[in-house]
């Protein structure tokens, strides 16, 4: 029996609740024990400490302890008893302690009604992090005895490429770090024998859309879809004053959300990591493009911002810098708008239910098919599909982007991200 543990990392996105749903219920129909490691890596790194008498006082918790889920929302949305699940209703109605004794539990077994209702849930429920910790090999080392120790075979890590990135290395570490422990004696040659081989999948919840092999990310069309609403609202008060609005959005080192929100927000100029404006000096093509749209009786300009935008010198292109331009070159009466983590947070889109339950599956079947022979995948869409992808593949095809750009060479970039903009 595969007992299988899921974690979400790094930054959240809508849907990834939904992930985690899926690869609970699938795991359990497909006749595995499952698990979620709370607080992504850092979850791991911590494992479950062992707890012997009275529960501590809350007040003892100690300070390296990361951010953590709300006492309120680990009583609503995780439920146990006795250490284990209990189905809705079966519970004596008493979880006073549980709270406490979660605390010193980031791994922690879990069945189909704790993820009930899950899926148009926003956030991720189970926590994540952005782990230092699991970046040391220490942390990683930490991480692996943990998961043996709880008898974990398989995980499904849904975070961001550098979350992918971390689950890459752990894959390819993992005969060493398992040698390592046991050198030292923390785990017996059976247990070194039995876990020689991780099994480990990717999903990939991010809404940057910035990783290579797969079409779309979870929590990207949500985080669009946010993104269109905010402008087209914009616009409205835009229109009123005949004003121009600079609208920096998300996406880190990618352009994806940035380029779409122009595509379906109707922007007038857009900047994006990717593809820096050619013109130099660029103020002057954007003035000349914004100028025209007001000759032809335009009442509202919006220049969208990618926060990683940069200039072909690689400087950054700063929302603030954009709205003087058009403030003190065009006369126009401008404004900056930083959208913030109000693309981020909130219920997934229908979209961004419906791809973390295709993907959730075929994790959970990826998992159970994987021997040592098989790469570890990613799980993608592609054209409409839901494929699987060698994971090392994946990340190696992200960094090369974020190199292209580092040698200037955007073409590449773009035609990296995305083979229909190649020059
Ligand atoms: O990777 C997701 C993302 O929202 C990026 O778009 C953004 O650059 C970053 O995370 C913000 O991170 P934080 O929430 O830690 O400020």
């Amino acid at each position: 029996k595969l007992k299988l543990a899921v974690l979400t990392s790094g930054g959240d996105s809508a849907g990834m609740n939904a992930a985690v749903r899926t690869v609970v219920k699938a795991g359990i129909i497909r006749g595995c024990e499952t698990w979620i490691v709370r607080e992504g890596y850092e979850g791991l790194v911590l494992g479950n400490q062992e707890h012997h008498g009275p529960p501590e006082p809350l007040a003892d918790i100690p300070d390296n302890v990361p951010a953590r889920i709300s006492d309120d929302s680990l009583i609503n949305n995780l439920r146990f008893g006795d250490g284990e699940l209990l189905r809705d209703g079966q519970g004596d109605g008493d979880f006073s302690d549980e709270p406490r004794s979660l605390r010193n539990r980031y791994i922690v077994r879990v069945g189909w009604d704790d993820v009930r209702g899950w899926m148009s849930e926003g956030g991720t429920l189970i926590g994540t992090a952005r782990s230092a910790a699991f970046r040391t090999r220490e942390g990683r080392l930490a991480a692996t005895y943990n998961l043996i120790k709880e008898g974990i075979d398989a995980i499904v890590v849904c975070g961001g490429d550098g979350s992918l990135t971390g689950a890459d290395r752990l894959r390819s570490e993992w005969p060493d770090l398992i040698e390592e422990l046991r050198n030292e004696g923390r785990i017996t040659p059976e247990q070194a024998e039995t876990y020689g081989h991780l099994k480990i999948v990717g999903l990939v919840g991010s809404i940057d859309n910035d990783m290579a092999l797969t079409d779309l990310t979870i929590g990207a069309p949500t985080a669009l879809h946010r993104i269109c609403e905010s402008i087209d609202n914009i616009n409205s008060t835009a229109s009123s004053h005949s004003r121009a609005f600079v609208v920096e959005v998300m996406g880190r080192h990618c352009g994806w959300l940035a380029l779409l929100a122009g595509v379906s927000a109707g922007a007038d100029f857009i900047f994006i990591p990717e593809r820096p404006p050619k013109a130099m000096p660029w103020e002057d093509e954007m003035c000349e493009v914004v100028r025209k749209h007001r000759e032809v009786g335009k009442r509202k300009t919006i220049v969208i911002v990618a926060e990683g935008a940069i200039d072909s010198e690689l400087n950054p292109i700063k929302a603030d810098y954009v709205k003087d331009i058009l403030t003190e070159r065009l006369g126009l009466d401008t404004r900056v708008t930083t959208l913030g983590h109000t693309q981020r947070g909130g219920r997934p889109c229908a979209y961004d239910r419906i791809l973390p339950t295709l993907q959730g599956v075929e994790a959970v079947d990826a998992l159970l098919e994987a021997n040592p022979n098989t790469p570890s995948y990613m799980i993608g869409i592609n054209e409409n599909k839901i494929v699987r992808v060698p994971l090392v593949d994946a990340v190696r095809k992200t960094q090369e982007v974020a190199k292209a750009i580092e040698e200037k060479n955007f073409a590449k970039a773009m035609s990296l991200r995305d083979p229909e903009f190649a020059e």
